[in-house]
């Protein structure tokens, strides 16, 4: 309420990107104070606890990769109700991205387009940040090639490695490979040639610690999905993230003129909803009963994130709805579905795919 009724009025005054930095740096700043405001923003039930992937999860809600790309939150994003986080993407060199502007909202359809470009202080700051830090929940750093298109081939492979080597023995909690940015030079990965040497390499890894998880494009056809999965199968992956934005426009209220004047950039947000849960759909079919799927692509309430489980998700994560719906979200989230799984006498784990 405080937050629609006051705070988002004020923040939608700014620019996107500039809105984010200034609740970013509210979020750093506060630091201090979150663990004293975590009963507020936090809801907790036995109900909600899983073993995701080896990773014990107080509650199946994450904030997603992109709100945090450098883990200066990082220390205080369990006081924020989530139960896990991904911060990333981080790349082997500092980037700064895409020329602005480069974030922009779509309130009448809850969404965002984004082109950031993967900009971020890089692997090597990122990891010396982190290397000391504790953290009140588990926290995934997700990884990136560099966004240079001059990075191809045996490069971009040795690339994604660096990084790998530069956060594998931070004290974190899970790795994502992100194959599924439609913003950089490279846009998303059209075959699996790259992913399958990058997966190959980390599953040969004797000082391998943390479960990888492989970040999917709503936008891959079939078959591509249908590589990705067999890939990530072959080589020990432990969960798929399903999924990244799309490039699509279809369905949205927001004018054609408006969009036109916005430009390239991944969807984000409600519209996003069909084609994430499509995505879980597709993947819950592919995958080994091991492997775990976390959703992610309009999630803004309890009923959207037991869809997804219900889909095959075994856990959620969201950006956009924290800028439509408020800090609060994922509390709300976190208890509407304790009270929908309640109402159907099921468990979390026995929702998971009960729809597919
Ligand atoms: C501004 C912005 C930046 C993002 N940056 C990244 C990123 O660096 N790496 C990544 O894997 N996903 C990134 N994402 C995608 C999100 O992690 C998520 O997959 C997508 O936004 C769909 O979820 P949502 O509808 O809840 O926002 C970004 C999204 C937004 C809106």
């Amino acid at each position: 309420m405080l937050y629609q009724g006051l705070l988002r009025p004020l923040f939608f005054k700014l620019d996107c990107e500039t809105a984010h930095h200034l609740a970013h740096l509210a979020g750093v700043l506060a630091g201090p104070v979150w663990p004293v405001l975590s009963g507020f923003f936090t809801y907790s039930g036995d109900d909600l606890k899983q073993n995701l992937a080896g990773v014990e999860l107080a509650n199946p809600v994450g904030l997603a990769a992109g709100f945090d790309k450098n883990g200066l939150l990082a220390p205080s994003l369990g006081s924020l109700g989530f139960g896990f986080a991904e911060i990333g993407s981080v790349t082997a060199r500092a980037s700064k991205g895409n020329p602005k502007p480069r974030c922009f909202r779509l309130p009448a359809d809850e969404a965002l387009i984004n082109r950031m470009g993967l900009n971020g202080d890089g692997a090597d700051v990122v990891a010396a940040r982190l290397v000391r830090c504790r953290f009140s929940l588990p926290l995934g750093i997700n990884i990136a090639k560099t966004n240079d298109p001059d990075i191809q081939g045996d490069a971009a492979v040795e690339d994604i490695l660096y990084t790998y080597r530069q956060v594998r023995d931070l004290p974190v909690s899970f790795l994502t490979i992100n194959t599924s940015c439609p913003n950089t030079t490279d846009g998303i990965m059209e075959e699996t040639r790259e992913l399958a040497i990058i997966l190959h390499e980390i599953a040969k890894d004797s000082g391998r610690r943390l479960p990888v998880f492989v970040k999917l494009s709503p936008d891959s056809t079939p078959q591509l999905i249908e590589d990705i999965v067999a890939c990530a199968s072959e080589t020990g992956v432990a969960g798929l993230i399903c999924g990244n934005t799309t490039v699509s426009r279809a369905g949205l209220i927001t004018d054609g003129a408006a969009l036109s004047r916005i430009g390239n950039g991944g969807l984000s947000g409600r519209p996003l909803k069909p084609l994430a849960l499509a995505l879980v759909r597709a993947v819950f079919k592919l995958k080994t009963a091991e492997q775990v799927i976390v959703a992610c692509g309009g999630i803004s309430s309890g009923d959207d994130a037991y869809d997804f489980v219900r889909a095959g998700a075994n856990a959620v994560q969201l950006y956009t709805g924290l800028v439509y719906q408020g800090p609060t979200l994922p509390r709300d989230i976190n208890s509407q579905l304790s009270r929908l799984l309640k109402r159907d006498k099921i468990t979390l784990q026995e929702a998971v795919g009960i729809s597919a």
